[in-house]
């Protein structure tokens, strides 16, 4: 049977963003022989407008079997003043935490064209192509003891980096996954100097990779090293794995070498299923941007390039991934601009729908 992708495109210009994939996915079953079996349902607002719930029951039971889970954004002002337990942010939440979604993978990819949105100079970043592998359910934002304390006559505050060798040795697993795919190089980042974490952290990688992926080029890097390399010399790394509070810090400092928010996919994956595939939740890191919803102004290009990250990470099409990347890197040397894009100088935007057909028709041509 065919790979299954469950599509929930959500709110605001989630689901605008997602019929451009829904374009590029008839594309690829036209044109490559790419079947999927493709289902659709509601998340967030969407879902709590028809059910009271922002997941339902049945749907988290569809994403935990599928292959990959596609998700355009949810939220939107309509449900601000919703109860915590039914807003729409509480739907994504139980899926990443259901589907137990350890590895956060952030990639930082600078199309050549976008080289001037940069916060960095052009050839530091022209071509560009790294992922950050975050460890997304432990570490120092879950470890106990915390909490505010009283000391004597003030008050102190507690977290705990704490880190199993068995919750290292999954995100290790998942980072040398993803480099066999890639450049076949990781990059470990911790602070082993000063931080008992961070010795475990250093020496399970080492052990993980010398037993199961000796095979791929392994260094380890202080992380306050990492983060003035990932400005001064970005291109040195391909995968970078390191835990959640240092993954937070350094995938969204990552983020600004390559610019718009428009052009940001991310992915969230857990523990292999019996096919061998990790369960997965491919999503743009932007939000549901109420402020241009409904205008067809929307980037589909983050939402897009997720896709391409499902088709390499999840289904290993990785050369078709590449394909789809392409694409949208000739689309914008060919200057077309949704307006998120635009310069001072650009004439008309191009519309999310313009930008999808752009894409379309450069795959045409590939
Ligand atoms: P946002 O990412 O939705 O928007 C921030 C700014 O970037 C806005 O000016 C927006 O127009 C622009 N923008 C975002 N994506 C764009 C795209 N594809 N093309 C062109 N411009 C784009 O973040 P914001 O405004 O903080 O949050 C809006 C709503 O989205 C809130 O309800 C928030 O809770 C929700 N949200 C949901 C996320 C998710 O579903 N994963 C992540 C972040 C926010
Ligand atoms: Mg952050």
């Amino acid at each position: 049977s065919n790979p299954s992708l469950l599509i929930l495109p959500g709110d605001g210009i989630g689901p605008e963003v997602m019929a451009e994939v829904r374009k590029i996915i008839g594309w690829f079953d036209a044109r490559r022989g790419l079947k999927f079996d493709v289902s659709e349902d509601l998340v967030g607002g969407a879902a709590y407008d028809v059910h009271g719930t922002p997941l339902t029951d049945e749907t988290m039971a569809k994403a935990q079997e599928a292959d990959a889970v596609l998700l355009g954004a949810v939220g939107g002002p309509k449900y601000d003043s919703l109860d915590f337990s039914v807003k729409p942010e509480r739907g994504l939440l139980r899926l990443r935490k259901e589907m137990d979604l350890y590895a956060n993978l952030r990639p930082a990819q600078c199309f050549d064209a976008l080289a001037d949105f940069s916060s960095l100079k052009k050839d530091i970043v022209a071509g560009l192509d790294i992922m950050i592998v975050r460890e997304l359910t432990s570490g120092i934002y879950f470890g106990e003891p915390r909490g505010i304390i009283k000391e004597g006559n003030e008050r102190v505050g507690i977290n705990t980096q704490r880190y199993t060798e068995s919750e290292i040795a999954r995100v290790a697993r998942s980072a040398f996954e993803l480099a066999r795919k890639r450049g076949n190089k990781v990059c470990s980042m911790e602070k082993a100097n000063v931080m008992e974490s961070g010795i475990l952290w250093r020496d399970v990688v080492q052990e993980v990779h010398d037993a199961e992926y000796p095979d791929v080029e392994l260094s380890h890097m202080y992380a306050d090293a990492g983060a003035m390399q990932l400005v001064r010399a970005p291109k040195q790394f391909d995968v970078i794995v390191t835990d959640n509070l240092f993954g937070d810090l350094l995938s969204d400092a990552a983020a600004m070498l390559t610019g718009s928010l428009g052009m940001l996919p991310s992915a969230s994956l857990g523990a292999p299923m019996a096919n061998g595939r990790p369960k997965a939740l491919y999503e743009p890191v932007h939000g549901s941007a109420p402020d241009i919803a409904g205008q067809g102004k929307a980037n589909p290009c983050a939402c897009i390039l997720s896709f391409a990250m499902a088709l390499r990470y999840s289904f290993d099409q990785g050369e078709e991934a590449t394909r789809l990347e392409r694409a949208v890197e000739m689309v914008l040397a060919d200057g077309v601009r949704t307006a998120d894009l635009m310069q001072a100088g650009d004439t008309a935007p191009a519309s999310t729908s313009d930008m999808g057909d752009a894409v379309i028709a450069a795959l045409d041509a590939s």
